[in-house]
């Protein structure tokens, strides 16, 4: 905390001490600080320069269920998934309007700098997931099972999956594989915990299959990927994520099923699409690399390092902070002071 901000919070901090708390609401705060006003509250709300809560979403629309999810499905609406790894990224995808927000474990490289997702474990994930599940008020949110927390056995996953919903606070989870995944989804929908399934290619065998590879290129291939959709419905998945996998293999698979499918480099024939937001909102160094299927709609690293410069130059060049940037004093306190300076 900068000294600044400290002193600032201890001068609140007297002021609540003389004062009786008052009951306000003020137009831009959150709902849940409007009810019961002390100074110091006030003096958060109003100067804390970390709040997270923006104003709520002009146009609040309804929770997004799983009945939702087969309405829009039922429908032909296209179901609308990103991923989000932490507050903000949850705040804005949210507000942007999308069905389901996934904590991915893509987290591990895009928020934690690791070199694959067989490095991130449970507690970090969960710590993700309950900083997306604060910041999304209307999207539906998966949790993403990482590795090593659910292949023993069902009952190995059931605990993981209670864990993710309990501690992690989202809706579901995620877990990547076909046929031999079916006890353990059963076992965890049968609990009552919905599961996104996630076949085709599944970057946590990544070693296994020789790495990041397109599936289902050959008829057997193709024919493969069918089977572990159908197991991972019949197991109780409410939707499947198919991945890297030819658009028109995943057209004929999305009509086989009777859930949606989410694609991720699956065409335009799938029930929907999920995309990595930071790959999507362009938000990465120029000349990283970038998958075929990624279609880069922002340029937020451009964006935050335009700003960031910026205020490195202002600050250089003594133009940041302007007369405007600063809080006044009344001129004969300020006389009294340096004039208590002198005499000291
Ligand atoms: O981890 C992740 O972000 C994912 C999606 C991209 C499907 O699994």
């Amino acid at each position: 905390m900068s000294l600044a901000l400290s002193s600032m919070r201890r001068t609140c901090t007297s002021v609540a001490r003389s004062a009786r708390p008052r009951v306000l609401a003020l137009p831009h705060a959150h709902p849940s600080h409007s009810l019961l006003y002390t100074p110091a509250a006030a003096c958060q709300t109003r100067y804390s320069s970390h709040s997270p809560m923006g104003a709520p979403p002009s146009s609040p629309r309804k929770k997004v269920t799983i009945a939702t999810l087969r309405s829009l499905h039922k429908k032909g609406d296209p179901i609308t998934m990103i991923t989000a790894h932490d507050f903000p990224s949850a705040h804005v995808a949210d507000h942007a309007g999308m069905d389901v927000v996934l904590v991915g474990d893509s987290l591990a490289m895009v928020a934690l700098g690791m070199e694959d997702t067989s490095e991130v474990l449970v507690e970090e994930m969960l710590l993700h997931c309950r900083s997306v599940a604060r910041a999304t008020k209307t999207a539906f949110t998966v949790g993403d099972l990482p590795m090593g927390s659910y292949e023993i056995s069902p009952e190995q996953a059931l605990a993981t999956a209670i864990r993710f919903i309990k501690d992690g606070r989202v809706q579901s989870v995620k877990l990547e594989g076909g046929k031999e995944m079916a006890p353990t989804i059963r076992k965890i929908t049968t609990a009552g915990i919905p599961v996104l399934g996630h076949v085709g290619l599944t970057p946590q065998r990544q070693n296994a299959l020789g790495g990041f590879r397109v599936q289902g290129k050959t008829k057997d291939g193709a024919l493969g990927v069918l089977e572990d959709a159908l197991a991972v419905q019949e197991a109780g998945c409410f939707a499947v994520v198919l991945e890297a996998v030819p658009a028109e293999v995943a057209e004929l698979i999305t009509q086989r099923l009777s859930i949606p499918t989410i694609g991720i480099g699956a065409g335009a024939g799938c029930s929907g699409q999920v995309l990595v937001q930071t790959d999507m909102a362009g938000n990465f160094p120029p000349g990283r690399f970038l998958p075929k299927f990624v279609k880069k709609y922002g340029d937020v690293w451009g964006e935050s390092r335009r700003a960031i410069e910026a205020y490195r130059d202002e600050v250089k060049s003594r133009q940041y902070p302007a007369a405007e940037h600063t809080y006044p004093i009344p001129e004969g306190e300020l006389a009294a002071f340096s004039k208590a300076i002198k005499e000291m």
